[in-house]
């Protein structure tokens, strides 16, 4: 049954599909064979990704209910049910599977439970709940304060997860990258091993789920249940994922499974914005999709989000990474104000240097504290040292970090 949207909705959706750029509508309205658009960011990925829901839906080529549109963060994936209801009106934005992918898969079990062979009212562990469970199991196998890490454990389990493995199977390692005076701790390995099971025991205890068991867990029951994926594959007609340079295995087995050949999928990424790779996410994922998946890939040039200015001063950094990027963005944008870059010679003379011009765009430009940011990297400012040198001329200015 063909299922169009409202007349007043599409108006918006041709009104706004005309500010689509050439490539772009390329993108939106491709049919229905593998889609890959790669380009940096602020090229409009996102917005080809809302359009071609509104296209796919307008064209009568899928109705709302048998998209899936996925992405890999809660933030993200609230942006894009902005952005889908802004475009299709809550009534029919709302019929569209839009979602991480831990709450889409959360999202399978709970509605397949009882054909999957799972209890259906499981519990689920977010970041915030699993590190407080961490905490306790790392005190359990009585690691030191400075090796009892509640991340690297989060890490060392996750990476096994989304590796598809069980984290307890063979050998406890870390991942890549772990320096060797931890690797090195007579016992340590054994009392990770401890804080694991205790971990498992747990969950096991509460009934519960960390996410990285959503997915894998799905991808197995599918895997296992036949006749249930087969459902998932008549009812997803079209698969959308935002940020694809964020996959990992378990992640790109799930979209295997639930759109296999001919593929009906769009991906759309950028492999220079990859956050996950602790997670196992990889550009071979998009390799991968590539070779298997030979999809028709559209690269976007054009930038919209930040001045000329800006958009040169980062194709300039990016072009010293070691993959080049092939399509160079352009922007018809202002060329906007000028940016500074201080080379100072520590630590603390970047913490002062900032703190001096904090002041002066307070006091000579008149800009509110709120409006100002300063972005500290980790490795080379603390944060005790910024906080230092920003007390000396906050003269009480409550100073947020996050
Ligand atoms: N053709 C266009 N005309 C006008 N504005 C556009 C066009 N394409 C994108 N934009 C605007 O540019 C901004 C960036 O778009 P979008 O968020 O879709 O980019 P993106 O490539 O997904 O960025 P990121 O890499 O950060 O995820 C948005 O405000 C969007 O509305
Ligand atoms: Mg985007």
């Amino acid at each position: 049954m063909r299922r169009r949207v409202s007349p007043e909705v599409r108006g918006s959706t041709v009104a706004i599909s005309a500010s689509l750029n050439a490539r772009q509508r390329q993108a939106v309205e491709h049919g229905d064979g593998p889609l890959l658009v790669l380009a940096g960011p602020g090229a409009g990925k996102t917005r080809v990704i809302i359009h071609r829901v509104a296209h796919l839906i307008e064209s009568g080529r899928a109705e709302p209910g048998r998209i899936l549109a996925l992405t890999f963060t809660n933030k993200a994936a609230q942006e894009l049910v902005g952005r889908v209801h802004d475009l299709l009106g809550e009534s029919i934005g709302s019929d569209v599977w839009v979602g991480t992918f831990h709450n889409t898969c959360a999202r399978i079990l709970r509605e397949s439970a009882v054909a999957l062979d799972i209890r259906e009212d499981f519990a689920i562990f977010d970041q915030e709940s699993q590190d407080a469970m961490l905490v306790e199991c790392l005190r359990h196998a009585s690691l030191p304060a400075d090796l009892g890490d509640v991340a690297r454990l989060r890490n060392v389990i996750s990476a096994r997860k989304s590796a598809m493995e069980d984290p307890l199977d063979g050998d406890v390692s870390l991942p890549d990258g772990e320096d060797e005076r931890v690797l090195s701790q007579p016992g340590f390995l054994d009392a990770l091993r401890v804080a694991i099971e205790e971990y498992e025991r747990r969950l096991g205890e509460y009934g519960a789920y960390d996410f990285d068991d959503l997915l894998k867990l799905t991808v197995e029951r599918l895997q296992s249940h036949p006749a249930v994926m087969a459902k998932y594959h008549a009812k997803f007609r079209h698969v959308l994922v935002d940020e694809y340079q964020d996959i990992n295995y378990t992640q790109y087995e799930l979209l295997r499974l639930v759109a296999p050949e001919p593929y009906r999928i769009t991906a759309v990424g950028d492999e220079d914005q990859s956050i996950y790779s602790w997670r196992g996410s990889d550009p071979k994922w998009v390799r991968r999709l590539r070779e298997e998946m030979q999809p028709t890939v559209i690269e976007l040039d054009e930038h919209y989000r930040s001045t000329r200015t800006v958009l040169h001063a980062a194709t300039e950094l990016i072009s010293r990474n070691e993959r080049i990027r092939e399509t160079a963005l352009k922007t018809n944008n202002p060329v906007g104000e000028p940016l500074y870059a201080y080379a100072l010679a520590n630590e603390e003379a970047a913490a002062a240097h900032t703190t001096k011009l904090v002041g002066l765009l307070h006091r000579e430009a008149h800009f509110a504290y709120r409006d100002i940011a300063a972005l500290i990297h980790p490795d080379k400012c603390s944060e005790a040292n910024a906080s230092e040198a920003f007390k000396k001329v906050s003269y009480g200015v409550q100073i947020r970090y996050s």
